[in-house]
């Protein structure tokens, strides 16, 4: 037996989230407090610590209203991988998950991959980090937030699009400071908000790929500084028009899905996903 596998599992309180923003700092990721915050409160978040009672590694359980949760924020700090530290944290997210009767979904990195697959996760559709670099100041210059009756038409766009309901999470989002959103009527909508290094667009939904166009356009002509949109690669135009705009491709993952390989929602609908750790 190796020595992680006899270091405790843990998990993480509102007391963690400076000790969770070092690892995924570490990483380069681009969550802030209000992430994890989410993931601490709103789902069940676990780690490993060393013997000086450091966090050296994170996984995050979020239930959705649906038939799956999330898996997130699956950091192990450089020197601890290779372990099976993420093998053990992520069984145990699983666990969480399956006990609720909730398949476990991911959005999964390149390295990431390497351990889901050996898990029984299998890709549901692959999606690329486009990113604006930018050394303006990151700030969103019209900030709108829809009224009672548009936010209950996003909230459903949203279950519609991604699978599986999680107001909880969109309203967070929008009660953030410098968040925006976007609507087109009952049919699509679009949001910005913060992140350590850059703005994150999305989630994205539309009923077309000219429809998500429009909101993108409109979304990004608001923002400053360096922004990341997270696009399925199935939308060549969008990849084509980012392009045009200076945006590049920082990396991509794979929306994976414990024994399942078909999409949940409606992917047709889904033009950028919230963020992998979200999904
Ligand atoms: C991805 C990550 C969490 C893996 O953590 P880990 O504790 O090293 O993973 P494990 O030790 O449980 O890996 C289990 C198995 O996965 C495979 N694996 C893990 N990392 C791998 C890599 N970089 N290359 C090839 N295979 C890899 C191996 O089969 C490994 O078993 P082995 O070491 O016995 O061959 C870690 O590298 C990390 O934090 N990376 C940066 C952040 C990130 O990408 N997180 C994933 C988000 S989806």
């Amino acid at each position: 037996m190796g020595i992680s596998e006899n270091m405790p599992i843990v998990r993480l309180t509102v007391k963690d989230i400076q000790a969770g923003m070092a690892l995924s700092t570490e990483a380069g990721w681009n969550q802030v407090a209000d992430d994890w915050k989410h993931f601490i409160e709103r789902g069940e978040t676990i780690g490993v610590c060393d013997a000086d009672g450091r966090l050296i590694a994170s996984a995050a359980a979020l239930p959705y209203d649906g038939s799956f949760g999330f898996v997130g924020m699956v950091l192990v700090t450089a020197d601890w991988r290779r372990r099976g530290i993420a093998t053990r944290l992520v069984d145990r997210c699983m666990a969480i998950l399956r006990s609720r009767n909730l398949t476990p979904v991911l959005d999964a990195t390149a390295d990431g991959e390497k351990v889901y697959v050996n898990q029984g996760f299998q890709p549901q559709f692959r999606f690329d980090r486009w990113q604006r670099e930018s050394s303006d100041i990151q700030s969103v210059v019209e900030i709108t937030t829809p009224e009672p009756a548009r936010l209950d038409a996003l909230l459903s766009c949203d279950a519609e699009a991604f699978g599986a309901r999680r107001p909880a999470l969109m309203r967070d989002f929008l009660a953030r400071d410098g968040s925006s959103a976007i609507t087109d009527g009952a049919d699509g909508f679009a949001i910005v908000r913060r992140g350590r290094r850059a703005l994150q667009a999305g989630p994205v939904v539309a009923t077309s790929e000219t429809g998500a166009l429009e909101l993108m356009k409109r979304l990004l002509a608001t923002t400053r500084g360096t922004v990341f949109i997270d696009v399925p690669q199935i939308w060549s135009k969008i990849g084509a028009w980012l392009s045009d705009q200076g945006f590049t491709i920082q990396r991509s993952f794979a929306r994976m899905a414990l024994g399942r390989s078909e999409a949940f929602g409606n992917p047709k609908h889904l033009f950028s996903v919230a963020g992998p750790e979200f999904g």
